[in-house]
């Protein structure tokens, strides 16, 4: 097969977790991607310590788009605001067992939209959050 999923990313694409809306959120965001116009959509939950006590998405997406959020939203829940940002999209597809190349591109959506929620939280607050980029 020229184009095989692994275990994990299957796992998280007919399971995915984190799916949803949070009401009241702390910050969310949302990005589409350039290359096939999918969109997504991240909600945070972040407690006074600046640690994500829930976060959500939804998304307009391929699987693979579906599985890198879900893993993503995994890795960033119970961090702080600063450990939240190192999780990048290669940490996530190194988290799945990879990814086809063709769809690298997908696993950029989650991490956009987790920075975008970021951000928003960010100007709410009126706070910087050091290393995070202005989402485009
Ligand atoms: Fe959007 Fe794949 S191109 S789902
Ligand atoms: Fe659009 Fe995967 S093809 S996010």
């Amino acid at each position: 097969m020229a184009f095989a999923y692994s275990e994990k990313v299957m796992d998280h694409f007919t399971n995915p977790r984190n799916v949803g809306e949070i009401e009241n959120c702390s910050g969310c965001g949302t990005v589409g991607n350039a290359q096939c116009g999918d969109i997504m959509r991240v909600y945070l939950d972040i407690d006074d310590n600046r640690r994500i006590r829930d976060v959500k998405f939804k998304t307009f997406g391929c699987g693979a788009a579906i599985a890198t959020s879900s893993m993503a939203t995994e890795l960033v829940k119970g961090k702080t605001i600063q450990e939240a940002l190192e999780v990048t999209n290669k940490a996530v597809m190194e988290a799945l067992d990879g990814l086809p190349p063709v769809k690298v591109h997908c696993s950029l959506l989650a991490e956009e939209a987790i920075h975008a929620a970021l951000w928003d939280y960010a100007e709410r607050e009126g706070i910087v959050i050091e290393g995070l980029e202005k989402p485009k």
